[in-house]
């Protein structure tokens, strides 16, 4: 089977498992948005990460379904902040909650996305439970610290990239790496295994973020689901706007000291994303991302090497890890 069926059969698995889940309908402000939320989809990377790394270690799928359910809805319930904190409008193709209700309605749906993530994964089997809620809280943890520090740094320009990585490690790379190390949790998998696949997440979660923060600039808004150009908005320093402000001279120096840090801040959308976006493309930032991508894609791939799983199934998480790289959703 290729890696998209294998892909697919997961998603169907935990829809499945999604769909069966069922929500009080009032009050209507509270739920509404959350039913809203989880059908839209997304990819759904963590959950079938999580039951892809559980499979390989022989996990029964009822046990780990509602592990997966749990880390998906978490991500969520970050989506739903997130947005807030973005001003973003629009994701998978759709209104975010709070420009769809308000911001009110998008903390507290949140928030109980939050809670309803730690009640599914109590069900998790119980000589599992203690470790897996220290993962999930040490995990939840370190994502609000990410999330913050992306913020701060929004008011910063002397960010540098190590910061940066260090920053999205934090808001995005643990989480992949915890849905790996769930799945092995629930596997039964030993210490080093499930050290490795969590190595593995995280660096799969490195280029994701980074792969995140190319298509906020190049993606297609169609398949992204998101509106281009959010992060050069926010002023966020990404990989590509710190590289810029360090490398950048003459008169495209000017236009970020202009668009970033100066009056030209709050310029319309269009102007301002247009001039940091030509700054970006004559630097080459766009390749100089890529190529980084696939150096943290290839470390995911040779860690690998450090799991006592069968060829078949290294391959099965390399093909995953190659195909991520080229995702433009
Ligand atoms: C969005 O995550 C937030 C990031 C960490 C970049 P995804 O790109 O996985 O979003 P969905 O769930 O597929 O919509
Ligand atoms: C995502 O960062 C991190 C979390 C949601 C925790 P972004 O702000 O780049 O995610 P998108 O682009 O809005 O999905
Ligand atoms: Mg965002
Ligand atoms: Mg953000
Ligand atoms: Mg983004």
């Amino acid at each position: 089977m290729n890696i998209k069926d294998l892909y697919n059969d997961y998603l169907t698995s935990f829809n499945a498992y999604l769909n069966s889940m069922s929500l009080p309908g009032s009050p209507a402000h509270l739920y509404e948005p959350i039913v809203y939320t989880m059908s839209l989809g997304g990819k759904r990377l963590r959950p079938v990460l999580t039951l892809m790394t559980a499979d390989m270690f022989g996990a029964k799928r009822s046990d780990v379904l509602p592990v997966a359910l749990s880390i998906e809805m978490f991500h969520n319930f970050t989506l739903l902040h997130d947005d807030v904190m973005d001003r973003a409008d629009v994701r998978r193709g759709r209104p975010t909650v709070h420009r769809k209700w308000n911001d009110n309605v998008a903390i507290l749906s949140g928030d109980t996305m939050l809670t309803l993530a730690t009640q599914y994964l109590t069900l998790v089997p119980e000589h599992y439970l203690k470790g897996a809620i220290e993962l999930f809280n040490r995990t939840a943890i370190e994502i609000y610290e990410g999330q913050q520090m992306d913020m701060d740094f929004e008011q910063r320009d002397d960010v540098t990239v190590a910061e940066y990585m260090e920053m999205i490690r934090l808001k995005t790379s643990v989480l992949l790496g915890a849905a790996c190390r769930m799945g092995a949790l629930v596997g039964g998998a030993s210490s080093d295994d499930s050290n490795a696949l969590y190595e593995m997440g995280v660096n799969l979660g490195l280029a994701f973020q980074l792969q995140d923060d190319l298509l906020d600039v190049w993606g297609d808004p169609e398949k992204f689901g998101k509106q281009i150009g959010g992060d050069i908005m926010c002023g966020k320093k990404t990989f590509l706007l710190i590289t810029a402000m360090t490398e950048a001279t003459g008169a495209d120096r000017d236009v970020l000291a202009y668009y970033i840090g100066g009056d030209g801040r709050c310029a319309p959308r269009e102007q301002k994303v247009t001039a940091v976006m030509s700054v970006y493309d004559n630097l080459g930032l766009r390749e100089r991302a890529i190529s980084s991508i696939a150096s943290y894609s290839a470390k995911a791939v040779s860690v690998l090497s450090k799991t006592s799983l069968s060829p078949h199934n290294i391959s099965v998480l390399s093909e995953l890890i190659n195909m991520l790289t080229s995702r433009e959703s």
